[in-house]
């Protein structure tokens, strides 16, 4: 896949083989979060990795997932918790940019998962406040986004199907209604 096809194909997903991860692959995944770009290059962001299955179960079942929504996260072998440290926070045009940096590292390490045949999906429907006492999450540090991260299962489940399709996954705003050029 060159890096469009990788960027073009990718997809949240939300039901996952058992298969696990091959510990150089993920690696690399962790090590395109690392390399991310970020606002005088604070580099706020830190990862959880968990790979414990009960833990995942935990994480899955104490974290205030909204509703049983996200309780797909169970099936993953492995989950990424992005976090953020507050005091190395950049902050520029009275904007804070510690959400954008999390996010592009993460978003990263998903598209590099992706390139090797791993799924991802973004999860922000959860409780911090339980996801940092059950990580022993220290204070300074906000929970930006957790993903499972894993194969897909070779037949996506009709939960999966029906989520995507709830929330118009495929759809997008068309080039006209978001791109300008030279001026609005
Ligand atoms: C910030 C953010 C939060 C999201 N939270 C959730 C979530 O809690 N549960 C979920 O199933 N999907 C979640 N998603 C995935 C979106 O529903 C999905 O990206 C969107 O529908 C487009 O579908 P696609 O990723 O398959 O292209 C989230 C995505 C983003 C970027």
């Amino acid at each position: 896949m060159d890096f469009f096809d990788i960027v073009s194909s990718r997809k949240s997903i939300r039901s996952f083989s058992d298969k696990s991860i091959p510990p150089e692959i993920l690696e690399k995944i962790l090590e395109a979060g690392r390399l991310a770009p970020s606002c005088q290059n604070r580099q706020c962001w830190r990862f959880i990795v968990v790979d414990d299955k009960e833990k995942i179960k935990s994480l899955t079942f104490n974290s205030g997932l909204i509703g049983t929504v996200n309780f797909f996260l169970k099936e993953a072998p492995l989950a990424i918790v992005a976090c953020a440290d507050i005091k190395a926070n950049c902050r520029l045009n009275e904007q804070n940019y510690y959400l954008v940096d999390t996010a592009i590292s993460f978003q990263q390490m998903m598209l590099t998962a992706w390139s090797f045949g791993i799924g991802s999906c973004w999860l922000a429907a959860f409780n911090e406040n339980k996801v940092k006492s059950n990580l022993k999450i220290p204070d300074r540090f906000r929970v930006v986004a957790l993903s499972p991260f894993g194969y897909p299962k070779e037949k996506e489940g009709l939960y999966s199907k029906a989520v995507s399709t709830f929330a118009g996954s495929k759809n997008r705003k068309r080039k006209e209604d978001i791109i300008h050029f030279n001026e609005w």
